[in-house]
């Protein structure tokens, strides 16, 4: 691409607010005074070749990355997370340069080599050239950079032809033991392909066999699992999952995995304005291994490395599946009671996959629903603090939800009986 097309997408305010093409201004300003050759890489640049709209700023120097953050902080204040071993800084610019839409944290690189001692390994790092840099990367469509200090504002580097490879919608691997270092990779691929509708280029498809699987097997349960949270950000992650399934990839991660239902997807997006913290990726899996049997929910928590609370969501659907039958016509009292025993993203996706309206009433009304009557006006009438407090509480509040009591002095009068 000419560096005059290139810079007419850098300030085009769609694909790259003003506030972040003022930071890319400092920055580049800062790192051509200390003669530190400058470039923006990864997404960015992919994002904004395919004229989509960029949010992170990955920059990598050639020179030391650290020196270019002491240098940000001292001209725009805010502060610097270095890390010395790797020349690597992470810069949170100061709220005032920061506005809404720009990124609340900038990764800083020394552009770097990496070689693998094993398989899965994190790598060993040393200072390279920013080609070197590229070199090293996952995909040819993520291994470009933009030049940014000084005159060579807007100029694009793209040795391996990752240009070529975005216009045609293709995923390639750079290398052929690529898979191998970082079977994370596998991933990585499978969700770029889906995300773009692109296509994995044939060698590239090839390097997903036995030898990378081998790899994939021994990775750590955390990293396996951060690489299924991104698909589950992702907008057709149903799509991704298959995709993933039909490559014999997740049978690799756990073969109790099941297919995923693409009927559910869409649920994955749904907004009913309940006004609880519902996260994709909860849902994602809760959707996804909700009808499996409860030991294999466990060995999969267990190789995915689960938090309890999310094992805890997942079990929770399940387990609530199967009682629906025993609610079914039940007052809304006898729904609350049970209901809120479960987490609510665990009721909420019951309700999506049974639309069983008693959840959607439990969840927007009913579990809201409270007597006026307070502990401490049974105290103020004489009665011990003790288990019957709740009791009495219970009462009111389940003749508040099946309509036996409709204002305050009629659950007065209710009361009085009670005592
Ligand atoms: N990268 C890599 N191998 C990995 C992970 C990352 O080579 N296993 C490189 C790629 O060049 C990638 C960059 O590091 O572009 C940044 O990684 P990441 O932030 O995960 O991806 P983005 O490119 O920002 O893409 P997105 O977050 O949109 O998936």
């Amino acid at each position: 691409m000419q560096k005059d097309d290139l810079l007419r997408l850098m300030h085009d305010p769609n694909l790259l607010p003003a506030e972040m093409q003022d930071l890319l201004s400092s920055i580049a300003a800062q790192a051509a005074s200390l003669n530190m050759p400058c470039y923006l890489v990864g997404g960015f640049v992919r994002d904004l070749l395919l004229n989509k709209p960029v949010n992170d700023l990955d920059i990598v120097v050639e020179g030391d990355a650290i020196k270019l953050g002491n240098a940000l902080i001292q001209k725009h204040g805010g502060k610097l997370t270095a890390h010395t071993k790797f020349r690597t800084a992470i810069w949170h610019p100061s709220t005032s340069l920061r506005a809404s839409l720009t990124p609340d944290a900038i990764d800083l690189t020394t552009a770097r080599k990496e070689s693998y001692d094993h398989p899965g390994a994190l790598p060993t790092v040393t200072p390279a050239t920013i080609e070197d840099d590229l070199r090293r990367r996952d995909f040819s469509i993520n291994a470009m950079a933009i030049r940014m200090d000084g005159d060579h504002f807007g100029e694009l580097l793209d040795p391996l032809n990752g240009q070529a490879d975005l216009d045609q919608g293709i995923v390639r691997a750079l290398h052929s033991r690529s898979f191998v270092e970082d079977p994370t990779r596998i991933l990585r691929a499978i969700r770029y392909e889906g995300r773009y509708s692109f296509t994995l280029e044939p060698e590239t498809r090839k390097l997903i066999n036995p030898e990378s699987f081998a790899c994939l097997s021994s990775l750590s349960g955390e990293r396996l699992r951060h690489e299924i949270d991104l698909i589950f950000e992702e907008g057709n992650a149903g799509k991704i999952i298959i995709r993933v399934d039909n490559l014999k990839v997740l049978n690799v991660i756990h073969p109790a995995l099941p297919r995923f239902n693409l009927t559910y997807a869409n649920f994955l997006d749904m907004d009913q304005n309940l006004d609880f913290p519902r996260s994709r990726i909860t849902m994602g899996y809760m959707l996804w291994l909700k009808d499996l049997p409860e030991d294999e929910i466990l060995s999969i928590a267990k190789r995915l490395d689960f938090t309890s609370e999310l094992t805890h969501s997942i079990r929770a659907v399940s387990q609530l599946k199967k009682k629906l039958p025993d609610l079914m016509n039940s007052k809304p009292s006898v729904w609350t009671f049970a209901l809120e025993k479960f987490p609510p993203d665990s009721v909420y996706t019951v309700y999506l996959v049974t639309r069983e309206n008693a959840l959607l009433e439990y969840l927007s009304i009913w579990r809201y629903v409270k007597p006026h009557t307070t502990g401490d006006d049974l105290k103020a009438r004489g009665l011990q603090p003790g288990p019957r407090f709740g009791e009495i509480l219970s009462h009111l509040r389940a003749a508040w939800l099946d309509g036996v009591v409709g204002s305050r002095e009629q659950e007065n009068e209710l009361l009085n009986t009670i005592l």
